[in-house]
């Protein structure tokens, strides 16, 4: 495995790949590290509006897009154009949309510890729900509204379904920081708590039961949970959260988002749910991650005992996901991506850590080497989005890319940039 050219199915929908080069949205990557150096995020327009699409058609109006997978203003819009609305966990991400031109009215505001300021401008700018989470917030929402003009709201339930993913994306347990749990009667509580505030009009129930899943069964027996909610409250809501899966790694698949959202329509039907609720989700990582790849420039190959190291330009700044979770990525040469890929490397980056290592054993072809431009597919969720200025690394740039045509929507970080926040 991994000798052969790297699998389409990990690229974006409109790669193409020649002897020389990798075309994507019609522009030559070549170019692309050339204008705009490495690393460089590079994300397909075409792959990301499809990905859109396809949600918004699959799930009710309402469909959200996660936008802690990779936010900004750019993204924020075109996630607004294809109909999604827009689900952010802090005042930052509240920030960045709304500065984006996207309305308040298509934004979902999520958190488990929403600050008061946080709370107090959501409501402001009239936001299309909060998503109420503990027992502390309910007290700063009741202080905060305004029984003239109530704020729509959900309830985050905790189902106690565990997904089959890595502990620290896993969020639908019992033992959990996220969401009243249903199982103590927390979430009955809750509701009932809630419906007598004046101020506020719960619409439904949500559940987000983890990341990086691929199994659709624990969506299915979380709609079964909250589908019982709605029908006892008579709610007209219910979110089954975000939290599908992609392939990141030759040998990997995952559920397609219409696959998804037809096992939850499917459990919706079983559980009875009256087909006038509104079926809400808000995927993240299925919209982004398969759009986006990473440039970097191999500086330094250092032959060891026991392997080869391969260093690029970047690292656990612009990818902390293999530190975190230990998460597998595949590697492609892109001057030469039709080649068999026997070279096998450690590909790490340039932080000063042992563990900064990008692919424990990338397969790349055996003339690669140092000044070769590499890209790693399936980089387009919670890479940028979690990047870091350790070592104080400047961020990449990232550009998207659509009908032979290249745009810049974050410019790359400077030392000027980094030097800002001295007083
Ligand atoms: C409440 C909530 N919704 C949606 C998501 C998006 O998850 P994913 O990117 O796995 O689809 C997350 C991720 O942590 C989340 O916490």
């Amino acid at each position: 495995m991994g000798a052969e050219p790297i699998l389409a199915s990990l690229l974006p929908d409109t790669a193409t790949l020649t002897t020389g080069d990798v075309l994507v949205g019609g522009v030559s990557l070549r170019d692309l590290a050339a204008t705009y150096g490495t690393p460089l995020f590079v994300y397909d327009e075409a792959t990301l509006r499809s990905r859109c699409r396809e949600a918004a058609s699959v799930f009710d109006d309402g469909v959200a897009f996660a936008s802690k997978a990779f936010l900004c203003g750019a993204m924020a819009r075109l996630a607004f154009e294809e109909g999604l609305c827009i689900d952010v966990a802090t005042g930052g991400e509240l920030d960045i949309v709304l500065r984006s031109g996207v309305p308040a009215s298509r934004v979902i505001m999520h958190g488990n510890n929403k600050a008061h300021d946080e709370l107090e401008r959501a409501i402001a700018v009239g936001v299309h729900r909060v998503v109420v989470d503990n027992f502390d917030e309910v007290e700063r929402l009741r202080a905060l509204v305004n029984p003239d003009s109530p704020l729509d709201c959900l309830v985050r339930v905790t189902p106690g379904v565990e997904a089959h993913t890595h502990e620290f994306v896993r969020t639908g347990q019992e033992d959990t920081k996220f969401g009243f749990s249903v199982a103590t009667g927390e979430a009955r509580r809750a509701i009932s708590t809630l419906v007598e505030i004046p101020g506020l009009s719960l619409r439904g129930v949500h559940a987000h039961i983890g990341s990086q899943i691929f199994d659709v069964a624990g969506f299915k027996e979380t709609l079964t949970i909250l589908a019982n909610f709605t029908r006892d409250d008579d709610f007209d809501e219910l979110c089954v959260g975000g939290g599908l899966g992609v392939a990141y790694v030759e040998g990997e698949s995952a559920p397609t988002i219409t696959d998804w959202g037809n096992a939850i329509r499917a459990a919706a039907r079983d559980a009875g749910l009256d087909p006038g609720v509104r079926l809400m989700a808000e995927p993240g990582r299925a919209i982004v991650a398969r759009a986006g790849l990473t440039l970097y420039r191999v500086g330094a190959v250092k032959p060891v005992t026991q392997r080869t190291y391969m260093a690029v330009d970047g690292g656990m700044s612009d990818n902390p996901r293999p530190v975190l979770y230990g998460s597998g990525y595949e590697a492609f040469d892109i001057t030469n991506p039709l080649a068999a890929r026997p070279q096998r490397v450690r590909l790490v980056g340039k932080h000063c850590e042992s563990g900064d290592v990008l692919i424990d054993e990338a397969c790349l072809p055996s003339t690669t080497g140092v000044d070769s431009i590499i890209a790693t597919p399936v980089t387009g969720a919670y890479g940028y989005s979690m990047a870091s200025n350790y070592n104080r690394a400047t961020r990449p740039a990232v550009v998207f890319v659509a009908d032979g045509r290249a745009r810049e929507v974050l410019r790359r970080e400077t030392f000027d940039d980094l030097a800002r926040l001295e007083v």
